[in-house]
């Protein structure tokens, strides 16, 4: 038996962080998905484990390896996602950054859907669960720090105040990710944390480093809350 001693400013602490995509299923073979990499959610998790944290990385389908010294639960869809989320529960910690597909199609084929002389299937979408809110609105089980991603192209500010209030956790990390700026699959992040009491902007950092900066804040934040 391997005894893992772990040191560090999360030393002790559960954090549990989403990442990458989801897939949602058009039928067996076809689905819905978005183009998130994945590289700053694992980025952060690897960051956690590294402040000595037990971390509970939940993926969606990426092309990267599962970061070492993390437990990693691999999953396809937004339903899968929370699910996850819920069994991996409680946490001291909960750093949503996975860009979950809004929708999903209600009425998915269990079987492949064929070409039918031109006729167009019909899909009818339904919204997924929101994850982030459902977590943060809770009073029971909810980890005492909440962080969401908020991924926009215009208006990034304005719109991640108002994902703060609306989804009720403690710290927006907000992102450009017009394609301008080659963050979605890129190596490099610039990021605004956006809290009720400001809105502070980072320099543009590799992803790692944007993690790095991030866990120490939240060791921080945890410190603070401490009576
Ligand atoms: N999120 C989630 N579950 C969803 C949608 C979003 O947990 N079904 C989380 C993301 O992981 C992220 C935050 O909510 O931390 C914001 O995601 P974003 O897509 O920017 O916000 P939405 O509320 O979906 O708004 P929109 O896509 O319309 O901008
Ligand atoms: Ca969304």
């Amino acid at each position: 038996e391997r005894l893992l001693v772990r040191t560090g400013p999360l030393a002790g602490k559960h954090v549990i962080v989403t990442s990458g995509p989801t897939h949602e299923p058009i039928d067996p073979v076809r689905y819905i998905a978005n183009r998130s990499s994945g590289k700053q959610g694992h980025a952060i998790a690897k960051a956690a484990a590294e402040a000595g944290a037990r971390v509970t990385l939940i993926s969606g389908p990426v092309m990267l390896p599962d970061p070492s010294g993390v437990t990693t639960v691999h999953v396809e869809s937004a339903r899968e996602m929370l699910q996850a989320v819920e069994k991996a529960l409680p946490a001291d910690i909960g750093i949503f950054a996975a860009a979950v597909a809004d929708w999903r199609v209600a009425n998915a084929g269990e079987q492949k859907i064929k070409k039918k002389d031109g006729a167009l299937p019909n899909l009818s979408l339904t919204e997924n669960p929101d994850i982030l809110a459902t977590i943060s609105h809770r009073t029971e089980n909810r980890p005492p720090l909440m962080v969401g991603f908020a991924a926009e192209t215009e208006h990034v500010i304005e719109h991640a105040r108002q994902k703060l209030a609306r989804k009720g956790c403690d710290l927006i990390v907000a992102n450009d990710v017009s394609s301008a700026g080659g963050v979605m699959g890129g190596d490099s992040n610039t990021v605004h944390l956006v809290t009720a009491s400001g809105v502070e902007t980072w320099p543009t950092l590799a992803k790692s480093d944007v993690a790095a900066r991030l866990v120490e804040r939240l060791g921080t934040l945890m410190g603070d809350a401490k009576p």
